[in-house]
Parts: structure tokens; sequence; C-alpha cells
């Protein structure tokens, strides 16, 4: 089979190293893609969020299968121009992409469906979302109803931060994504992410993790995209993850086709779990990154024929093996990070690393020029390993990060540090 990628992260590059397991894969091209995709597979450059560029794409190139990575081409619709052209293809159409595209969309089919998360409301001008917070109190959470990059969310401790918050979003600090705002309850427990495909009413879960949102070790500092994951997530035991399941995925998903808009592709389940009760606090319509570096490396060439089952309509024959194995990525971030910081600083050392089913370092901004491998974002690489236990993982892990030389970059030393105890 051809088969095309989009996107450019580390998620795209375990992505593409899955897919190249798999014998099935004849051809692999990933667009954009990233210096350390390109030692794999074919890059192509075009605007990915174009469905129209991305179809003429896959006619020119006879590519049989798409996957999306990053959720804006699926909130712009180019997994519905695929359908239209009779491409298979992984990812939700634009109306099911609602579902992380709009918080409130997204609220309103949780309150459908009864499916327990947090209490909210939904606003379209600043004074009814402050009057609200006034009576509701502190802590609480303002969220920008729109995309935002995953910075669309202030947890306020006190009514006069929620306030403020609100303030800056109607004024357009996150831009069209914050002209309405959700307030929510603040819900307390651990968190821990969820990993399900869906075709309409079947869903097969394949996986859990859990990552550390912050930029520093404790978890304390500002939030970044994500510094570091591992899978499973201990907390999502058989009980919870039943409920997950039951309680939230199955009714959600339930109506979402009865409103003639039927889920298909990998849903990402972030919950709260408190007392061995879990509650939804986000969907999003892709996988996370880095939480999809340690499941592509636990599922391996599987993952391929799980996607395709899934875009082909075959889900319901699908199964999951599983291997009682543990996996963790470390992401190597530039110093600054997530505030500013430098590019196109040199990483060396990357030739004498490991690369198997057991260690992976999938690059993130990374590009290559001159036989150089330079930064070109914030995360950059994600040291990735499987292991027996997860301490076992971690060592693999932080010894890939130790073996590269980049001055300029950073990493947390303590990622799984609650599950390790
Ligand atoms: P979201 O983009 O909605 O996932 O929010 C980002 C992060 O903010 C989540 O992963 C949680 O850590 C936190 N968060 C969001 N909503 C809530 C909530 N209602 N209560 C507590 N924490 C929340
Ligand atoms: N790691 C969080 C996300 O992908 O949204």
């Amino acid at each position: 089979m051809n088969i095309l990628i989009l996107g450019s992260g580390g998620r795209e590059h375990a992505l593409a190293w899955a897919t190249l397991q798999n014998p099935k894969c004849d051809k692999l091209i990933v667009a954009p893609g990233n210096a350390g995709i390109a030692q794999i597979a074919e890059c192509a450059q075009f605007d990915i969020n174009d469905g129209g560029v991305v179809a003429e794409f896959v006619s020119e190139n006879a590519i049989d299968l798409v996957i999306i990575g990053p959720e804006a081409p699926l909130a712009a619709g180019v997994a519905d121009r695929m359908r239209e052209a009779g491409v298979s293809v992984f990812g939700p159409s634009a109306a099911a992409a609602k579902l992380e595209a709009s918080k409130s969309f997204t609220k309103e089919i949780c309150d459908a469906a009864n499916a327990p998360t947090a209490a909210y409301g939904h606003f379209t001008d600043a004074e009814a979302a402050k009057a609200h917070v006034r009576e509701t109190g502190a802590p609480t959470v303002v969220k920008a109803d729109g995309l935002a990059a995953g910075k669309g969310v202030i947890i306020a401790e006190t009514v006069a931060e929620a306030e403020a918050a609100i303030d800056d979003m109607f004024g357009g600090s996150f831009g069209a994504a914050g002209a309405e705002v959700v307030i929510e309850e603040f819900m307390t427990g651990e968190e821990a992410s969820f990993f399900v495909l869906v075709d309409g009413d079947i869903c097969l879960p394949i996986g859990t993790a859990q990552d550390h949102k912050r930029v520093g070790e404790g978890d304390t500092g500002l939030n970044t995209g994500g510094m570091g994951a591992y899978s499973p997530a201990p907390i999502m035991d058989d009980a919870v993850t039943q409920k997950a399941l039951d309680e939230i995925v199955r009714p959600t998903m339930a109506e979402m086709v009865r409103r003639g808009t039927p889920y298909q592709g990998v849903l990402y389940v972030g919950l709260m779990i408190e007392n061995g009760q879990p509650r939804l606090v986000e969907y999003n319509v892709r996988f996370g990154d880095p939480e999809c570096q340690v499941l592509m490396l636990r599922l391996g060439a599987q993952a391929f024929d799980l996607m395709q089952a899934c875009a082909e309509g075959r889900l319901d024959e699908a199964q999951v093996t599983w291997a009682d194995d543990h996996a963790m990525t470390v992401v190597m971030a530039a110093n600054g990070y997530p505030g500013s910081y430098e590019k196109s600083t040199e990483i060396k050392g990357l030739g004498r690393l490991k690369a198997d089913s057991f260690n992976m370092m999938f690059h993130a901004g990374t590009t290559a020029e001159n036989g150089k491998v330079l930064t070109s974002g914030g995360r950059v690489l994600n040291a990735t390993a499987r292991g027996e236990t997860l301490q076992e993982a971690r060592d693999r892990a932080y010894a890939m990060v130790d073996a590269v030389d980049w001055p300029e970059g950073f990493v947390r030393r303590d990622i799984g540090w609650r599950a390790l105890g």
C-alpha cells in the first residue's frame, strides 16, 4: 500500500515508524515531516490544511490511505475531502472534530449523553461570564471555546484571577478561539489519557497514558504541550477503564451517531479520576503528542492494521494484542521553552543511538541542513523506550537523553515519578 501521513511532530515520526514495521506498507510519504522522519520516509511539502491540495497530491501519488496526525487539518475538513474522493482516511470529519474544536459543543454532547464531566456555563459576553464566576466562586477554570493550541485554559485560584482571564479572552488574547468562553467547575483527582479507536458506535480501546504538562520538575511551572509520558497509566485499572467506556465514551459516541455526525478515528479521552470515578476533562480528535510515541512503541506493526481497519470500516473485526510491557518518552526541549527559545542550534550524537523496537529517538522540531540536524521548534526530540517494567523503560529513555550532545536543550528528570513511586 501507498500511505500518506500528515504532520511534522514526534507523534507523526512515531506513526511513520509503526507504519513502516508493517509489511503492508510499500511506500510511505510524510508531509511536511522533519529531519528524523526524512531518515525513514519520503517527505513532501504542501499545505496540509487545504483539502483540495491534499486530494491532488493523493491522486498524483496513488495513495491508498491517509493518516492525519494533527487537529488543524481535521478541523479544516481534510478528512471529509478524502472521503468525498473515495480515499481511505484515518481521522474524523470536520463535524466530528468539533469535539476538540469547540469545548461548549463537547459539554453539550456530554449533557445529552449524561456523561460525567465538570459542571459548566457557556458565555458570549464578559459581564455574564464574570457574574457566573462571582456566583460559583474559585477555584474555577476559564476556557477559550475554540482551538488555542492547548493554551486557552486558565485555572483561576481566585475570583479576581478568573475575572481577569475572562477579560483577557474576550479582549482577543486568544483570537477567534476566545470569542466564546466556557467556565468550568474545578475538578480534583488524578489525570489520565485513554485512547479509543472509534467508528460510529464501535469503540476499541488501544491504550492508556499519563503525561506531564508542566515544564518544571514536580509538575511545577508553566503549561507546555507535554514534557514526557508513559504507558500504561496505573490509575486506569480495569474497573476505571470500563466505567470510562460505558459512562463516557460509548454514550457520547452514540450521541454523535444520533446527530448524523458519526466519529471515525482515534479519540483521545482526557480524564480526571477521583475515588475510582472517571470524569471527562476533554476530548481531542487525534493522538496526543507525546502520548502517541509510547503507544506506537508498545503496539508496533499492529498499530497500522488497527488504523487501517478503522479507516476502512472494519473495526468490528479488529483486535488488539496486548503485551505486558511499559513505555516512556522524555521530551528534550529547547532552553527557554515554553517561553522564547533559540532555533537552529545543532544536535550532535544522534548517530550513536540505538534504534530498535525498544529504543527510538523520535524527532519533533528538527530540520536537516548540510548533513547536520538543527532545531526548528520548542519540543525537539522524544527519547522513547520500552521495557518489562516502567523503571527499565525509564532507564533506557534517559540513557538516550544522556547520549545526545545538545547543550541548548533540557529535559525534566522526573518523568513517571507518580507511577515509579
Ligand atoms: P484541556 O485543554 O481542556 O485539557 O485543559 C488543559 C488542562 O487543564 C487539563 O489537562 C487539566 O490539567 C486542566 N483542566 C482543564 N479543565 C479542568 C477542570 N474542569 N478541572 C480541573 N482541571 C482542569
Ligand atoms: N500531550 C497533550 C496533547 O497532545 O494534547
